[in-house]
């Protein structure tokens, strides 16, 4: 595996793997791996000639008050374990080599980026579009892959990729979990012993609202306020920032549920910020 922080010396090395016909798969991610991440490059390494991992924790995607200077990091462990998972590539560039100062350039997708997670980080996705365009004009990948975790960025690199006619194709994966139902995530680093044993509450009053949607439910009202019940109930120490059911592509908020629909929450749980969703199939 070879280690690159420049980000010509990578797209030269990609247009040149393209220019001999190879196929190149890319996985971007912000480090700090854990099994998430690592599904992903399991996912793509089969399905590529040469695969590509990128590690930048990107600076435009957070907000003034978030946590982009506390932001777990262990590089050494994070190549070791791309290496052992099939990385031809770990791309980690210092944030200055990705954005000049004069950088003025912003990719938005703003009908499906003010819901959710959107409404209380309102220049994230900007952020998120912007340096994932980057990174594809970077790697000319082939295909990419990104976790259902964060179902609201897929669905919105989903579309910017239709809308901008990128040629790539966008595999969207299962959440990867604790055993205790936990969805995986770098900033699970942020909780304290007591905070953890409760966080594994979310999945589960996601599981049980998914659970009376299928016995019937339709009103979403009452869906939201049984899964904010239950999360009061099991995570005493979190405070919902929003809990919502949602069209599953377009993010559309969801009152009579007639269809497949996304069940969305965010918890503030001490210094950490949790997201978590469910897909249910009606
Ligand atoms: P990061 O949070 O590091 O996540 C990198 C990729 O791993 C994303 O596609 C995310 O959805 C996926 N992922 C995280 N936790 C997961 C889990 N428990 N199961 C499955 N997949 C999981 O998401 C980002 O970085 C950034 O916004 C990025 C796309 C890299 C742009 O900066």
């Amino acid at each position: 595996m070879r280690k690159i922080t420049d980000p010509k010396e990578l797209q030269e090395l990609c247009l040149e793997w393209r220019r001999q016909g190879m196929s190149i798969g890319l996985v971007p991610t912000m480090g700090f791996f854990h099994a998430g991440h690592l599904s992903l490059m399991d996912h793509v390494h089969p399905l590529c000639d040469r695969m590509v991992v990128t590690l930048f924790v990107n600076p435009t995607q957070f907000g003034p008050s978030e946590d982009l200077n506390s932001y777990p990091h262990d590089l050494e462990n994070d190549a070791r374990l791309a290496e052992k998972h099939g990385a031809d590539i770990l791309f980690a560039p210092e944030a200055d080599a990705m954005y000049n100062p004069d950088h003025a350039t912003w990719v938005q997708v703003p009908e499906l980026a003010r819901g959710l997670c959107g409404r209380t980080r309102p220049d994230h996705f900007q952020g998120v579009c912007t340096v994932v365009t980057k990174l594809f004009m970077l790697t000319q990948p082939t295909l990419a892959a990104f976790g259902q975790k964060d179902w609201q960025q897929l669905a919105i690199i989903r579309r910017m990729v239709q809308d901008l006619n990128i040629p790539v194709e966008i595999h969207g994966r299962p959440i990867v979990r604790e055993a205790d139902g936990l969805a995986m995530s770098s900033r699970n680093a942020y909780l304290t012993e007591e905070e953890r044993a409760c966080a594994p509450g979310i999945h589960a009053a996601l599981k049980a609202a998914e659970k009376l949607v299928l016995e019937g439910e339709c009103n979403a009202e009452t869906v939201k306020n049984f899964i904010r019940t239950r999360i009061t109930e099991s995570v005493p120490m979190g405070r919902a920032d929003y809990i919502e059911l949602v069209t599953p592509d377009g993010i559309k908020p969801v009152e009579s549920i007639s269809g497949p629909v996304l069940a969305a929450v965010a918890v503030y749980m001490g210094k950490a910020r949790l997201i978590d969703n469910q897909y249910i199939e009606v």
